[in-house]
């Protein structure tokens, strides 16, 4: 029986690093989609919460933080999944106890952002929903097929060029290494059509987005553990991991000279902190690409990678 003065949360909870410091709540829990290298919904059956308790959830926060939180992010592997009413509601009601609130976030799906009309996208921005965070993973269709992501690379793009008209930010994340090792033309492709992908949503004007390169970990249970456990998958090194993101970083070419497109692969699961704006900058970040590629011995090692 959960103790109602405590904040609910089915464990493990997943939410990006940058909200490490938000207050987490669990709007739904687990994810509806299943894709072949993620472990969202390994261990939890897919669900959107009922509001009342959420809202509960939120007064607990309330008495427990009092009014000074500043970012919310709503849990679990799609958010943005659950019925725009009902998404309205839990973000009026934390803006009404929390008037610091600067901002909610939610991971997004990009057919759950096209599932939503421009609109119903703009009511939620204007009731606080601030930042979506957009798993692409790749460019390619091929791949994107492969890892059974239900989505294209026009989803992706239909699906961003929706949020930014709406004024939400996007942040989204790929994945360096998706493709294998098996097979280097797998590789250029992705690296090919993921820049292609990014160029195409770069918005007109100097807003700031953000785009991440993850590097693929490969964790116990999901699709891709059990392809590379029957020798079906094999991961990529770390040369070849940093030859992929220098053909994605070499064509960036955004037809915006004023883009603020703000790219970080320094996440745990990277073996070199990269960050930089695009494409402003990319002979600097071009520069520590290749300064890892010819000193290995600075790279990550492996058992300190991580999700
Ligand atoms: C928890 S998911 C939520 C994303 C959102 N559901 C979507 O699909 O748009 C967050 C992101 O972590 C990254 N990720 C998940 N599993 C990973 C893995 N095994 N290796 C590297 N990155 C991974 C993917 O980029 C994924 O989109
Ligand atoms: S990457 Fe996103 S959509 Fe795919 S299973 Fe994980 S949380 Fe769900």
């Amino acid at each position: 029986m959960q103790n109602r003065e405590e904040i609910y949360y089915c464990q493990p909870v997943f939410r990006p690093p940058s909200e490490a410091y938000s207050l987490l709540i669990q709007l739904t829990e687990g994810c509806s989609f299943k894709c072949d290298f993620c472990m969202s919904n390994l261990r939890k059956h897919f669900l959107v919460r009922d509001v009342k308790s959420v809202k509960k959830d939120l007064d607990i926060a309330r008495k427990q933080y009092g009014s000074n939180v500043r970012r919310i992010f709503f849990l679990d592997g799609n958010a943005m999944v659950t019925p725009t009413e009902k998404l309205l509601d839990v973000i009026r009601y934390a803006y009404q106890l929390f008037p610091n609130l600067e901002r909610c976030g939610v991971y997004a799906h990009s057919k759950d952002i096209l599932k939503k009309s421009d609109e119903q996208l703009k009511m939620l921005f204007e009731a606080g929903l601030k930042i979506a965070y957009v798993g692409f993973e790749s460019g390619s269709d091929l791949l994107l097929e492969m890892v059974h992501k239900q989505a294209s690379k026009s989803d992706h793009i239909k699906a961003s060029k929706k949020l930014m008209k709406a004024g939400i930010t996007l942040s989204a994340t790929l994945i360096n290494g998706l493709g294998g090792g098996n097979n280097p033309e797998i590789s250029k492709e992705h690296a090919l059509e993921s820049a292609d992908l990014v160029n195409e949503i770069c918005p007109e004007d100097d807003r700031i987005w953000y785009i991440a390169f993850l590097t693929l970990m490969i964790p116990s249970g999901t699709e891709i553990f059990k392809k590379k456990m029957k020798g079906q998958f094999q991961e990529m090194n770390s040369i070849e991991i940093l030859q992929e993101l220098k053909i994605f970083i070499e064509n960036v070419k955004f037809q915006n000279k004023n883009a603020t497109c703000i790219f970080r692969s320094n996440h745990a699961s990277n073996y070199l902190p990269i960050k930089g704006i695009l494409d402003r900058e990319k002979k600097n970040i071009l520069g520590t690409i290749n300064y890892g590629i010819t000193h290995t011995n600075i790279l990550r090692p492996d058992f300190y990678r991580g999700l």
